[in-house]
């Protein structure tokens, strides 16, 4: 498939060109099956197709996403979480943290936080009420994070202690299963960031981490943007991924000098 043919798709979506340039040749070979699977011999005909047929527009969506993700993806970000922003939170909020992992993939990000939750747990003792939300769009994602078993290049950023008292190593495939005690307590949702309004507000911390601000054009993602900010209570911390940046949109917020790609909702 041509540039300008995978860019007129991108289009058709809503999708940012810059955002798909690591990731787009396997998105291209995804596309191009599916093209040839509907018998569509130009892109104009498949979109058409795509208009006209919204499970085919769904399935091919589902091709679009990226789900590439693993534990503990940039250690530096959680070993700041761990080390002083949440510490600091949990000092001042007595009662209950809540926590919103938005467009979660498979589960790795969200299970990182319960993991390191865990940890703060023997570390502090007396935490406050942990509510974690999980959302994602595509449910075969949150299906994938429901069993919990993880291949080992998930788990490369994961210290090796952790990793020994977090999961089991199953008989075969060099898979890892994490143990069911870290399962429990999330609230998992199928959520469409850009369609719909946040699953709850007020939340303490949010991921927004490798999906929205990465692979969105600005018409879509500046107001889901927005919708996001508000759904993060005052003073609120937001989480964003290494390469990417804050949209001048919805809110002032302040970088966190001790945590990377982590900001202060200040306004
Ligand atoms: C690359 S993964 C990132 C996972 C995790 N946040 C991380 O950084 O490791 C991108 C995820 O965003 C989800 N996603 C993409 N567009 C979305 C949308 N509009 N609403 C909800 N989730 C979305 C995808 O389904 C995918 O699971």
């Amino acid at each position: 498939m041509r540039d300008d043919q995978f860019r007129e798709i991108l289009r058709f979506f809503g999708l940012s060109w810059e955002g798909y340039r690591r990731v787009r040749r396997g998105v291209k070979k995804r596309l191009q099956v599916h093209m040839l699977g509907l018998g569509a011999r130009s892109v104009k005909e498949y979109l058409t197709r795509l208009e006209a047929d919204a499970a085919e527009r769904e399935e091919a969506e589902g091709l679009v996403t990226v789900s590439i993700s693993r534990f503990f993806r940039d250690i530096g970000l959680w070993h700041s979480l761990g080390s002083e922003v949440l510490p600091e939170r949990i000092r001042t909020e007595e009662k209950r943290i809540r926590v919103w992992s938005a467009g979660c993939g498979c589960g790795e990000e969200v299970y990182s936080f319960r993991i390191l939750w865990q940890a703060l747990d023997g570390r502090i003792g007396d935490l406050p009420e942990l509510d974690l939300w999980a959302t994602d769009a595509n449910p075969a994602y949150l299906e994938k994070a429901d069993k919990g078993v993880y291949g080992a290049s998930s788990l490369k950023e994961l210290p090796d202690e952790w990793r020994t008292a977090c999961f089991e190593r199953k008989p075969r495939g060099n898979r890892f299963a994490l143990h069911g005690d870290l399962k429990a307590g999330i609230r998992w949702r199928v959520h469409d960031l850009v369609r719909e309004a946040p699953p709850a507000g007020g939340f303490h911390l949010v991921f927004l981490r490798n999906n929205l601000l990465t692979y969105y054009d600005k018409k879509l993602r500046d107001p889901a943007f927005r919708r996001i900010v508000s759904a993060l209570g005052p003073e609120g911390i937001l989480v964003i991924g290494k390469k990417e940046r804050l949209p001048n949109e919805g809110g002032v917020f302040v970088p966190l000098t001790n945590c990377p790609f982590t900001y202060k909702k200040v306004g």
